[in-house]
């Protein structure tokens, strides 16, 4: 049987090439579904740093539901993807009140959470409980398209339906835990984009390399035509301390601070008036180099200010003055985190200072 042989080649590299000290890998649901959340659009490297952070803070899902959404976005900040933090805050609210702190044990019931889809589903209740689901991840994907060299276009409806299908009928009755390991470390160390056949224990039987396609499937995506969104962000600062702003709009940044920042390029005269117009005394202004940070559906364009204050005592209501030190506490976009780092790393160099524009 094809499944029993694919299934068990796995298994038997898995434990003898796969990864089998990573943090979260222990049969705990709290564990597996805080890793599994991270690890949705995060590489491993990445994630532990903020793996081990979050359980020391959050080390059960009471007191990640008593926890502030303030605070678990701080924990979350540099991650990305902040809707998956506050889907985790949600759901360990719906965890501990409405089903009495009990994790649910079956792919469906955790699939009925918020952020949690089928494949992440599946990887929690086969690791936590030796559940017989599988995953179906953009790795696993690769991998069972170049196995079975499906020609075919990667993100379409059918595509995806077949490959479920096949991901099941390839399930093994057993080692169900080293069996979906291995599909996750397969896709991430020898089946990548440029694929190392050479190491690979599907080398004899992997369609794809039978038929010298490993490098043509899956096919590259149609390069999308991402949207360009260009944002003027204002830098107001005084002495060791910035003004940030709290986003409690939509958007991808809500529940993290920011910077006060508006549609477009403005010129210095517009944002100088519009300042002026909140009752901002301004010392001096100057631009500062403009960069980009990239989402998966746009790129941000961000063209920011330093704008030097006279009087920090006018805030409005959603807005606070956090000195530099404070700023490792709070939940801040990386792209923002780096652009104050760069800022106050240079600002407090005292050689470049006259550089800057003259004071008014
Ligand atoms: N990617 C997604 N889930 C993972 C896991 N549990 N281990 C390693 N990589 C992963």
């Amino acid at each position: 049987m094809i499944s029993e042989q694919f299934s068990q080649t796995l298994i038997d590299w898995q434990k003898v090439h796969g990864r089998h000290h990573l943090p979260w890998q222990y049969a705990h649901p709290y564990a597996r579904w805080i890793s599994e959340i991270m690890l949705q659009q995060t590489q491993v490297s990445t994630v532990i740093e903020y793996y081990d952070r979050f359980m020391k803070r959050f080390p059960t899902v009471q007191s990640l539901a008593e926890a502030s959404e303030d605070e678990v976005m701080q924990y979350w900040s540099g991650l990305g993807y902040y809707s998956r933090a506050r889907n985790l805050h949600k759901s360990a609210k719906i965890i501990v009140y409405d089903h009495k702190g009990v994790f649910p044990t079956t792919r469906l019931e955790w699939e009925s959470l918020p952020g949690v889809g089928r494949s992440t589903a599946a990887a929690i209740v086969a690791f936590s409980f030796g559940a017989k689901e599988t995953i179906l991840d953009g790795n696993v994907k690769r991998v069972l398209m170049r196995y079975f060299c499906l020609d075919a276009p990667v993100d379409n409806g059918e595509t995806t339906k077949k490959l479920w299908d096949l991901a099941e009928n390839l399930l093994p009755q057993n080692d169900i835990e080293a069996y979906i390991q291995g599909l996750m470390d397969l896709g991430a160390t020898v089946c990548t984009r440029t694929p190392k056949c050479v190491i690979c224990p599907f080398r004899e039987t992997c369609q794809a390399l039978l038929n010298g396609k490993q490098g043509d499937i899956p096919a590259p995506r149609k390069k999308l035509n991402r949207l360009e969104k260009e944002r003027t962000f204002f830098l107001l600062w005084h002495e060791d301390g910035c003004l940030l702003q709290k986003r409690s709009a939509r958007g991808v940044w809500r529940g993290l601070f920011s910077l006060p920042e508006r549609e477009g390029e403005m010129s210095e005269e517009d944002i100088s008036e519009a300042l002026s117009a909140q009752g901002f005394m301004i010392k001096n202004i100057r631009r500062l180099e403009s960069f980009h940070h990239d989402f998966s559906h746009y790129r941000l364009v961000l063209h920011p200010w330093a704008i030097h204050i006279k009087n920090p005592d006018t805030v409005k209501n959603d807005e606070r003055w956090a000195k530099v030190a404070e700023l490792s506490d709070i939940g801040l976009p990386a792209p923002i985190r780096g652009l104050l780092e760069r800022f106050f790393a240079r600002e407090s160099d005292e050689d470049l200072l006259p550089v800057f524009s003259l004071d008014r």
